[in-house]
């Protein structure tokens, strides 16, 4: 291994993310569940992926779609029973997958119980669970400080009953855990205990960076939203916490963490993911690599720049290498759709496998999202009604304060909002996709009719099967695995090119992000003549040469050696 780091099973899984709201729908009440699930377990052992990463399956009211949780030892009743969740943790286990459980612990939902008994009175024993205070000014009647939320105005929401404000830095409903309290420590060690007791391999931890708050909750930097982050973005204390839960509870049942970490650097990254005795998390999400076409927020578009995209993934690779290991991902429940973004609509298939290929050989423990293997894409709703998300709907709040609104915002909601991800996986050509039997919660895609599990199993061509051979080169890789990352062709504004390194063998990723017929030159070393083209996303060229001029979105991998 060129790095001093060791091989691990966590470093060589691949991850498939589940949003149960849309993945499939076993009871026919339009509303995905477990019961789905279940029946598509060989699909998803099918791709090649080790484990699966169930986005929150407990009881909720659903003001952020199960990240605002109401019981963290329950399964919704719209997807299904503690028992049934058993029954597909067994089943997965039987596959040889692993089932990692969202924990969400910067906040809860104010329906669940901690939240009702902690605004009893300012005595309760569940009170400073939270963050409660007194309002500022002449009667109290301003918030205790200025922080705004990331979702939905004001960071603070006055309860009348206490006469107290509590924080929300998401939306309303998901008021913020005070972590700084033992007690609210223990009860997530609880929580925790129970899900690995009963089998479960890990967690990925919502917004983790954020779970400690600045002691006194200083007024923050003025924003137009998240005015306030400054005082709750990787405080010293959530290392603490992190230590704790690792100590006590993780460590001692083998347990893998990745952790959600936005406005996250390589820098900052090791301090919780440096291999060895400090460790706190195996992995991180950060953001860097999801902002090479907006700027602070997807909902601020810019054109798509793929060197800022180039920057961000050889950022992460050089400056991880031999102390931490990367997680690699372009899709989630929080983003549009990858080949809508950084790929081509036009081109869905050539863009898909590219975008496949530029992130699958990097260093590091991919994750696929539903629906990213068949190349899901972003969908046109007719109006705001037809949006579920809070944050849509604050954005639109917000938005109209600038003169975004009617038809202008409702373009941008198309291309920026987070629905994007969240419309109903497309299983078949069946009325509703085949996800289910009724109407579902939320619209099909309408491109169902050819974008679809079933006609890309049919097809040998199809990005479905592309993922599936990636994933299968990978796995048995140790060059893919454990080898290094080098980008070459830094410079070009369309092509993204890199190789892996591992003794004498190399393998040289060619990646162009352009319609527009492009030069590639072979870099100093590399003579495709000599190298083996495993993955082309055309048809192979006749004759080997060291340049050529690339197709729309044109990607080729090459082995040496
Ligand atoms: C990050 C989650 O991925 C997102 O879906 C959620 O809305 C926020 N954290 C708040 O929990």
């Amino acid at each position: 291994m060129p790095t001093e780091l060791q091989p691990a099973w966590w470093k060589e899984m691949a991850v498939y993310q589940i949003w149960p709201r849309s993945f499939c729908d076993g009871n026919n009440d339009g509303v995905g569940d477990l019961w789905g699930v279940l029946q598509k377990l060989d699909y998803i052992k099918s791709l090649g992926v080790d484990a699966i990463w169930f986005s929150p399956l407990y009881p909720t009211p659903n003001a952020d779609y199960g990240y605002d949780i109401a019981d963290y030892r329950g399964i919704a009743a719209d997807y299904g029973t503690l028992e049934l969740f058993r029954k597909v943790l067994a089943e997965a286990h039987a596959r040889g997958m692993k089932v990692f459980m969202d924990l969400v612990i910067n906040h809860t939902s104010d329906e669940h119980e901690w939240f009702q008994k902690s605004k009893e009175s300012a005595q309760s024993p569940y009170h400073d669970y939270y963050f409660w205070r007194k309002g500022k000014g002449n009667g109290g009647n301003r918030p205790p400080n200025n922080w705004k939320s990331v979702f939905e105005g004001g960071a603070w929401e006055y309860d009348a009953g206490l006469q107290e404000y509590y924080l929300h830095v998401f939306a309303k409903k998901q008021p913020d855990l005070n972590m700084g309290n033992p007690r609210v420590r223990q009860e997530v060690k609880e929580i925790m205990r129970f899900w690995l007791e009963m089998g479960v391999d890990g967690f990925r931890e919502d917004v983790i960076t954020y779970i400690a708050k600045r002691e006194g909750l200083p007024g923050g930097f003025p924003l137009p939203v998240g005015t306030g982050l400054e005082h709750y973005t990787s405080l010293p204390a959530v290392k603490e916490y992190l230590r704790e839960f690792k100590q006590d509870v993780l460590d001692p049942y083998g347990a893998f963490t990745v952790g959600e970490a936005p406005m996250m650097t390589p820098k900052l990254a090791k301090e919780y993911i440096t291999e060895g005795d400090g460790q706190l998390l195996n992995l991180m999400f950060h953001f860097q690599h999801m902002e090479a076409d907006c700027i602070l927020t997807d909902w601020i578009p810019l054109p798509f720049r793929l060197k800022k995209l180039k920057k961000a993934f050889t950022r992460w690779q050089t400056e991880l290498k031999g102390s931490a290991w990367n997680a690699l991902y372009l899709e989630n429940h929080d983003h549009p759709r990858i080949i809508s973004r950084y790929g081509s609509e036009k081109y869905r298939v050539q863009s898909g496998k590219m975008l496949a290929a530029a992130y699958l050989l990097q260093s590091g423990t991919p994750f696929i999202y539903q629906g990213q293997e068949i190349g899901m894409t972003n969908q046109q709703l007719d109006s705001l009604e037809q949006f579920k998300d809070v944050v849509t709907f604050n954005n639109a709040r917000l938005f109209a304060k600038f003169g975004v609104k009617g038809e202008r915002f409702l373009r941008l909601a198309n291309r920026r909002s987070r629905e994007n991800a969240r419309s109903p996986m497309q299983w078949s050509d069946a009325p509703h996709a085949g996800f289910s039997q009724s109407e579902p919660w939320f619209r099909v895609n309408p491109n169902f009719t050819q974008v679809n599990v079933e006609a890309a199993e049919a097809d040998a061509c199809s990005l479905l099967h592309w993922y599936r051979a990636l994933l299968a080169l990978r796995r048995s890789n140790p060059l893919v695995l454990y080898g290094d990352y080098t980008e070459h062709d830094k410079s070009s504004r369309h092509l993204y090119v890199y190789s892996r390194r591992s003794a004498n063998k190399k393998l040289l990723v060619i990646c162009s992000f352009s319609e527009q017929p492009q030069r590639f030159n072979a870099p100093l070393g590399f003579d495709l003549l000599h190298g083996e083209l495993l993955f082309s996303n055309y048809a192979p060229p006749e004759v080997q040469s060291n340049q050529f001029i690339t197709k729309p979105f044109e990607c080729r991998v090459y082995r040496f050696g």
